[in-house]
């Protein structure tokens, strides 16, 4: 049984291992490179080598409620979306909560990790760290990674010709900080990913012209979704997911080109993503028409060439004046702690049993936390992975054999659409919910539905048709919590509490109550119609 546990970062998803690990009795020891903990959360004014970099104004796009772990709500008067600041706070009252700093040695890089020689029989693992300058190793029964996957930038100059002659700035998004940069300024914002929209609506408040220049279009929805709901949970309930995945693609992809097309016609914007076949990241972003209708950011297709002080781009002749570029092309990663034969990173994939074992390995005493781009929050799904895995590093929960689990990893290589449901096939893609409930299945801790509406149908009824909020994958099962229930049934009070801060009364119609009247009595009528 694997007792040492060494967990590399103290991100969202290290916080999740170590505390997970202690609540199985594994002995967590945590190795985070900078000086403190909350991983990509925590903004800095410079960019720091190895960890993630926000700008100033980052917001979480997916809400408090659907984000938290799923113990530990985000206090109440925190607003729906959540600012980094407030972000790392949550993070920080986390580790405190459950006691997890005496776990953590900051300024601590991994340096490597590699397999003991007797590796076959004991599974363990060597872990040599550096330390203000000084080099340290100790032998670990297993290890957990959790070094995110945001921290390397994706910059292909080479798909940029001339950029070697412009005479203006060029930078990654990754370094962005601040828009003030962009005062008076021409702009340019490749790539039309979160960042660079998010980038672009800064930058149109202080510049002269802002382009976003964008090659395969994206649906961009706001976070202020149906009358007004956050939209992740109006989104993610298990009843929508059900209804998709028993859809043909097809009809899900229209499905959703009509519900995306609601806030606006994303045609008539430049917009609409080119290939619906398979889903793409949507863009959240609360103000981007704004802008493009006001004429403060003009969208464009891709980069035809680069010159000293201006660019052309693709299909339109006319050349663009440009003083700053901001290549917000997204990120690669890697394991440079591990050697390729234990985690090899291939077109932006790893061989990854359930995004999270190695499928070759002899033992499963490595795993790789929050490697996955799920349609919802990292945060409960690397905590969900964590909880199974401990389980895994304990022996309680075993592994199916190695062949089954290289062809699982082969299949999802090929990215072959199911032909239902919304098409998860670029790397890293996941449903949310089917995912998550897989690993709850492992550990039983999958909330039983069925049962569920004949014992508290209540609670049954806002689990299926209500958001599927984290503290649903707590009320049963190892690390239940006994708060888990009250907190799914107060959630919309949680989320309304920071929007409603007046308090006001609402005329009841008198035509809706004509309405429910004539409802109520045509259900009447099919009763009695039925029984006649
Ligand atoms: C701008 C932005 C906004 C986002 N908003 C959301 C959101 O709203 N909701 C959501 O769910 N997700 C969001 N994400 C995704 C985000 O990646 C996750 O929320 C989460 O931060 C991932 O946590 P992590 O612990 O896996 O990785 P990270 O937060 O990147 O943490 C990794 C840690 O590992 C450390 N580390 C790396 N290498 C080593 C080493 N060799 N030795 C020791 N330590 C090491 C790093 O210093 C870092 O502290 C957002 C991402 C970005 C870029
Ligand atoms: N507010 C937030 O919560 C927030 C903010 C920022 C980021 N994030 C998260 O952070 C993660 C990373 O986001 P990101 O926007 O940095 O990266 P991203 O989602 O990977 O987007 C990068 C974009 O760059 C473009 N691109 C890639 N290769 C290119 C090439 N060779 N030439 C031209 N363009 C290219 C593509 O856009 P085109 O097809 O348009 O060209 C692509 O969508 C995402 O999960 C995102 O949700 C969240």
């Amino acid at each position: 049984m694997a007792k040492r546990v060494a967990i590399v970062g103290a991100g969202v998803s290290g916080l999740a291992s170590i505390k997970c690990c202690l609540e199985e009795g594994l002995e967590p020891t945590c190795f985070e490179r900078s000086d403190d903990l909350g991983g990509l959360w925590r903004f800095t004014e410079h960019v720091e080598e190895g960890r993630a970099s926000l700008y100033r104004s980052v917001v979480s796009n997916s809400c408090k409620e659907m984000s938290c772990y799923s113990d530990f709500p985000f206090p109440e008067d925190y607003p729906n979306y959540v600012p980094n600041s407030q972000f790392l706070e949550y993070l920080k009252m986390y580790a405190n909560r459950f006691n997890l700093l005496k776990h953590i040695q900051f300024k601590t890089k991994v340096c490597s990790v590699t397999k003991c020689p007797d590796f076959t029989v004991t599974g363990q693992w060597e872990v040599v760290t550096q330390h203000e300058g000084k080099q340290g190793s100790a032998i670990f029964d297993a290890v957990m990674v959790c070094t995110g996957f945001l921290t390397d930038p994706y910059l292909p100059l080479d798909s940029f010709p001339g950029i070697n002659t412009f005479k203006g700035q060029y930078f990654h998004s990754r370094q962005y900080k601040y828009p003030n940069i962009f005062k008076d300024k021409r702009v340019l914002v490749i790539g039309m990913g979160n960042s660079g929209t998010d980038i672009a609506v800064e930058a149109s408040h202080l510049a002269e012209k802002v382009f976003l220049s964008t090659t395969g279009g994206a649906w961009v929805i706001s976070r202020v979704f149906d009358s007004g709901y956050p939209w992740d949970m109006v989104f993610t309930t298990r009843f929508q997911n059900m209804f998709r995945n028993s859809l043909p693609t097809p009809i899900v992809n229209w499905l959703l080109a009509r519900k995306m097309n609601s806030w606006f016609h994303h045609a008539n914007y430049g917009l609409v993503p080119e290939d619906r076949t398979q889903l793409r990241e949507p863009v959240l972003n609360d103000e981007l028409p704004g802008r493009i209708i006001t004429g403060k950011v003009l969208i464009k297709p891709s980069i035809k060439e680069v010159k000293e002080n201006s660019v052309v781009f693709n299909n339109t002749p006319k050349e663009e004046p440009i003083d700053i570029i901001v290549f917000a092309t997204g990120y690669t990663f890697a394991f440079p702690f591990l050697d390729e034969s234990v985690v090899k990173v291939e077109n932006g994939q790893a061989s990854l049993y359930k995004y999270i074992f190695p499928a070759h390995l002899p033992k499963p005493t490595l795993a790789v936390i929050g490697l996955i781009k799920p349609l919802g929050s990292i945060i409960p799904t690397g905590e969900t992975q964590a909880r199974w895995v401990v389980r895994v590093l304990k022996g309680i929960n075993k592994l199916p054999p190695q062949s089954v689990m290289i062809e699982e990893v082969n299949a999802r290589k090929e990215n072959k659409p199911s032909g239902f449901g919304l098409c998860y096939c670029k790397a890293l893609q996941a449903d949310y919910i089917t995912y998550i409930d897989e690993l709850l299945t492992y550990i039983n801790a999958k909330p039983n539905l069925f049962s569920m509406l004949l014992t508290d149908p209540r609670l049954g009824l806002t689990i299926f048709f209500g958001p599927s909020t984290p503290y649903q994958f707590r009320l049963t099962g190892p690390g239940k919590w006994e708060g888990a229930r009250n907190a799914i049934l107060t959630q919309w009070d949680r989320t309304f509490k920071v929007t409603k801060t007046r308090s006001v009364q609402e005329s009841p119609s008198p035509f809706a109550s004509l309405l429910k009247l004539l409802g109520l009595l045509a259900l009447l009528m099919a009763i009695f119609l039925i029984f006649l």
